[in-house]
């Protein structure tokens, strides 16, 4: 099946669900999502990197960029493309520290080498190109900086709960409570066609990035993974 992600489809998709995304993440994670967003903060705290400045990319409604101001850094932009998102985070989150940004992957509001972390939350599954947009972090990231994606890998595509689960009782709900017809289908076959985890890597490596840790967070199937610009 081949999906379309062209950004304006994308965007529409999520505006339209945006006023029950929070509620339906946290139901469909029985609210483990929360704990991988902090575990991720906790991480760079203790690692000790530079958190001066950060984009948070695809940051939708914000639950990332939140946990982020934890790292006290001096800005944190936080771009989507989805204004629909963007206007749940800016009612959720208040920070002279954040500035929320309609901006998408392939073109990023800095200036090259400017940006310590990029942190993508279940956002680059859903690029038009991911190729292009990791080019487009690599320009932003300053030398050494890190980029964090914290993702559902397409690891687990033969496995049967992902089956039943994602393919059957999400689309289920999600229809009933969203009202989107589309949006949670959309999430089972972003998945299912999704890079595997090392796929991925590799994808990562042509675009400049090394490997530095990967994170198993749920049956080899969502995955917080850290790169490094080289
Ligand atoms: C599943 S939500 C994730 C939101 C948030 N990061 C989180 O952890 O809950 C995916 C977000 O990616 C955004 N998005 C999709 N394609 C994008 C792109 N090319 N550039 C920027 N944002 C994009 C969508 O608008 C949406 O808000």
């Amino acid at each position: 099946m081949e999906l379309n992600k062209n950004p304006r489809k994308i965007s529409g998709m999520f505006d339209e669900i945006a006023g029950s995304y929070d509620f339906l993440n946290h139901l469909f994670t029985l609210n483990i999502d929360k704990i991988w967003r902090r575990k991720l903060v906790d991480c760079l705290i203790s690692s000790g990197i530079k958190t001066e400045v950060i984009i948070d990319l695809a940051s939708g409604t914000g639950d990332l960029t939140k946990e982020l101001l934890r790292l006290n850094p001096l800005k944190i932009y936080s771009c989507d493309i989805s204004q629909g998102m963007l206007d749940v985070q800016k009612r959720k989150i208040s920070s002279p520290l954040l500035e929320t940004v309609l901006a998408g992957s392939e073109l990023l509001p800095r200036e090259k080498e400017s940006v310590d972390i990029v942190t993508i939350g279940f956002g680059i599954r859903n690029f038009d190109n991911p190729g292009k947009s990791l080019g487009e972090i690599n320009r932003v990231l300053k030398k050494n900086g890190m980029l964090i994606v914290l993702e559902m890998f397409g690891n687990s595509v033969k496995s049967p709960f992902f089956f039943f689960y994602f393919g059957k009782i999400v689309p289920k709900i999600g229809k009933i409570v969203s009202g989107s017809a589309y949006a949670y289908d959309y999430l089972y076959n972003s998945v299912k066609e999704f890079k595997n985890l090392s796929e991925f890597t590799d994808l990562c490596a042509v675009s400049g990035f090394e490997h530095v840790n990967s994170v198993n967070n749920f049956r080899k199937f969502v995955y917080t993974v850290y790169y490094r610009k080289i």
